[in-house]
């Protein structure tokens, strides 16, 4: 059955967008052991390590990696005495995303704008510098302990950031442990958060970000027999950037967004989906390199093209890597999840490829949760 999408809400047009965003600048992880980390990120994810800050640049008390894959960039820090304030962010979270940093025109505005309308300032607006030029960062709080840093790079032509070093491979050649996979942007990033606040959350993007709902649906729509969420996508004005809050619904048994939230002991990023051209070749070649992904039974692949109709790839070849179509009045999009990059089962990614939709996928929640739940019980988590 086609899914039905929900006419999209426009911001109003004699409204200004005092929050005009670039796109998603970079995601910051606070992580145990950053130089391992970026190994898993190189080798595995196929992502290049491009930058470093740490002792030998100056920053005494931490260290971060920068590694990239076409437009997306993930910093990878760890602190380095047991009293820094990263260290208990890790203590009680796991390795996880602590800022979700989006690249403005304006850092002092967008600070200002957000603050005004009820953002909590955990950065006022400062201007780093070294050789390469300035930037502008500002920081406001969003849910839990995680954060969203406005970044002003336009009088900036350095590496990534003030402070950070280029790192060179030998002979000038790409960076010899990243094995690229095709990922090209972030598509979307998706927040965990508490019983009865995702409300709360999409009020805060709509009034305090000036975002507007995207696409709506409700428990219904994604429950199983045990496990049920609810999710409501927020979108910027120019559509760059989206974030689904989810919030866990009462079901049989313990749902998956609780899971996560007790291992990661309150609100957090779940789930960071990237987009590439070619999803069999991305994931074929994630897979070579050793990330898991979650598994659909295969008599999903029996009922695909009834459900979805005619698709450019061949069905044996979605089933073989458990890759999940879903179609829309626009189009369709082929989408497969990671098991939890961490020991705690906290945060995931996600691999999307868009064929025309806008969607993230309703079709396939109902197989996709019972997979996460087999894996739960697994765990002992249901
Ligand atoms: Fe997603």
């Amino acid at each position: 059955m086609p899914q039905v999408l929900e006419p999209l809400t426009k911001t109003p047009q004699t409204e200004a967008d005092f929050l005009p965003l670039n796109g998603t600048d970079h995601v910051e992880f606070y992580v145990g052991n950053a130089k391992q980390a970026a190994h898993f990120y190189r080798t595995a994810l196929g992502m290049n390590l491009t930058a470093y800050r740490g002792p030998e640049t100056g920053t005494r008390d931490s260290v971060s990696y920068l590694v990239e894959q076409n437009k997306i960039r993930f910093v990878l820090t760890t602190p380095l005495k047991p009293d820094h304030p990263i260290a208990a962010h890790i203590n009680q979270h796991g390795d996880g995303v602590r800022d979700i940093a989006l690249w403005v025109d304006d850092a002092e505005a967008s600070w200002r704008e957000t603050t005004k309308r009820g953002a909590t300032s955990v950065h006022e607006p400062s201007t780093i510098t070294d050789e390469n030029g300035e930037v502008r960062v500002s920081s406001i709080a969003l849910y839990g302990d995680t954060i969203h840093t406005f970044v002003e790079r336009k009088n900036y032509r350095g590496a990534f950031l003030p402070g950070f070093r280029a790192v060179s491979h030998p002979g000038d050649q790409p960076d010899p442990l990243a094995r690229p996979v095709g990922l090209k942007y972030v598509d979307h990033m998706v927040g965990n958060v508490g019983w009865g606040e995702m409300n709360r959350w999409v009020a805060f993007y709509r009034d305090i970000m000036g975002f507007r709902q995207y696409q709506h649906f409700d428990d219904k729509d994604i429950s199983t027999e045990y496990s049920a969420l609810m999710s409501k996508v927020m979108a910027n004005s120019n559509d760059r950037v989206k974030f689904p809050i989810n919030e866990p619904a009462e079901g049989k048994k313990r749902s998956q967004i609780e899971e996560y939230l007790d291992y990661y002991q309150g609100p957090g990023v779940q789930h960071i989906a990237m987009a590439t051209d070619n999803i069999i070749d991305t994931v074929a070649r994630l897979r070579s390199q050793g990330i898991e992904f979650l598994r659909v039974p295969n008599t999903y692949y029996e009922e695909l093209e009834g459900r979805v109709g005619k698709i450019d790839e061949p069905v044996n070849e979605l089933r073989d890597l458990g890759v999940l179509v879903d179609r829309d009045d626009d189009g369709y999009m082929l989408q497969i999840f990671t098991k939890p990059v961490e020991d705690r089962p906290t945060l995931f990614f996600e691999i999307i490829e868009r064929k025309g939709s806008r969607s993230f996928g309703k079709g396939n929640f109902k197989a996709l949760f019972e997979a996460i739940e087999r894996e739960q019980g697994l765990r002992g988590n249901l």
